[in-house]
């Protein structure tokens, strides 16, 4: 999907630097193309399941009504995540709902709507539903988030399935909440819900949710408790720079030997492994210092645009759009008033000079819809490629408001 043609780096017949001439920068670019055989790959492995599309990692219209037009199902967290689902066409017996502080305003639209699950996340969160089907007088089906108490192998911020975690309903709790659900009026339990984290990309991590579901499905059918579906969660991980990667057709197979006798739906909430590769964020280098030894690429998007290596150290590729000769090592910086503001150290770039255009990969998940506007900048804009034409997502209002004669270039930053 990218490849350098003549020196200048394209997403397929695009090249990025028209992209990035035209729209400005920092823009994100995402290859529908390269969305639409990332699904195929993800239901290939898993042909009976509903995949439900973890929106929070990345909600942009057009790559919702995309997904939902591939027949993918949507896994939400919050009011609006929900009414984007419900915009971009998703049947509601399609969509998950998820979260551990449900707002009122979400429980009332998601019995209204009649979606296919509520995965509670506490005991807690029983009378709550109930109050939101009664209230709108139609029942709510639910399913019970178990929290696996696996403690897996990815960054703390990311492992949410470990004993003491905030998310989830503890083991000793899970019966008595489903014996609760039973016995309340308006609420309909269907199965079980369980997320372990998110990058995972060690196999013991990713069998041990089977292990973890097949035991709970046997207990809670012991008990005398129909369970009709499981819902597996998200997480597979991508490689970003050199780990070994998962294939979701690996999880399959590593998942098959613990799930095959339980006669279950399933339902899978992927987001990263689905889109994180399908998209690029282009900035434009502002200005190079050189002290201390080192060369600093001054960037024109940092932690606004992409919280992930501030947030988690993660990192990412970063190539030239045009590509050179002589390279050196280089430490990209973003635009903010902090020490956080890195995007990474010691990449290899050609001798960098203000102007140049680079691409930060892998961040078509958890880039733009971590965004946010610190120091007062605005949201980059968002270009979609569909073989070798483009087009505005969203745009980045800012320039519009500057006076005449002040070009994007001109020191936005
Ligand atoms: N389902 C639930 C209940 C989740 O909490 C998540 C992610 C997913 C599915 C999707 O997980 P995925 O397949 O994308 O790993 N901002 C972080 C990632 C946080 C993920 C939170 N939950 C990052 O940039 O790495």
């Amino acid at each position: 999907m990218l490849q350098y043609r003549d020196d200048i780096l394209h997403m397929n017949g695009v090249s990025l630097l028209e992209i990035a001439e035209e729209v400005g920068t920092p823009t994100y670019v995402y290859s529908f193309d390269t969305l639409t055989r990332r699904v195929r790959t993800y239901r290939q492995a898993f042909p009976h399941a509903l995949i439900a599309y973890a929106y929070k990692a990345n909600a942009t219209p057009a790559i919702l009504a995309h997904l939902a037009h591939l027949d993918c199902g949507a896994d939400v967290v919050s009011l609006g995540e929900l009414q984007a689902a419900l915009a971009a066409g998703v049947p509601p017996d399609k969509i998950v709902v998820n979260g551990n502080a449900k707002s009122d305003a979400l429980l009332l639209l998601a019995a209204r709507a009649g979606v296919r699950a509520l995965n509670l996340d506490a005991r807690e969160e029983i009378p709550r539903a109930a109050w939101a089907a009664q209230t709108v007088g139609r029942p709510l089906t639910v399913n019970v988030r178990i929290n696996p108490g696996i403690d897996a192998k990815t960054h703390t911020h990311l492992r949410v399935g470990a004993p003491g975690s905030h998310f989830g309903i503890p083991p000793e709790d899970v019966l008595p909440a489903i014996r609760d659900i039973m016995r309340t009026p308006h609420l309909r339990f269907r199965g079980l819900h369980v997320h372990l984290g998110s990058q995972l990309l060690h196999p013991e991590d990713v069998e041990a949710i089977a292990r973890v579901v097949a035991h709970w499905v046997r207990t809670v059918r012991q008990a005398g408790y129909p369970v009709e579906e499981v819902d597996m969660g998200g997480g597979l991980g991508i490689a970003y720079t050199e780990e070994p990667a998962l294939t979701p057709d690996r999880v399959a197979r590593l998942w098959a030997p613990h799930m095959r006798d339980l006669d279950v739906r399933w339902v899978l909430e992927p987001g990263r492994w689905l889109i994180a590769p399908v998209g690029v964020l282009l900035l434009r280098v502002v200005q190079v210092k050189r002290a201390w030894g080192r060369t600093f690429v001054a960037v024109d998007g940092g932690m606004n645009v992409l919280l992930r290596p501030a947030l988690y150290g993660a990192r990412h590729r970063i190539w030239p759009v045009v590509r050179g000769e002589a390279v050196e090592p280089v430490d990209v910086v973003g635009p903010n008033c902090e020490s956080a503001d890195v995007l990474g150290r010691d990449y290899l770039l050609p001798t960098p000079r203000s102007g140049d255009v680079l691409a930060v990969l892998d961040v078509g998940a958890y880039g733009y819809s971590m965004a946010n506007r610190y120091n007062l900048r605005d949201l980059p804009a968002q270009v979609g490629v569909w073989g070798d034409t483009f087009a505005l997502l969203s745009v980045n209002w800012l320039p519009r408001q500057l006076p005449k004669g002040l070009d994007r270039s001109g020191g936005l930053a």
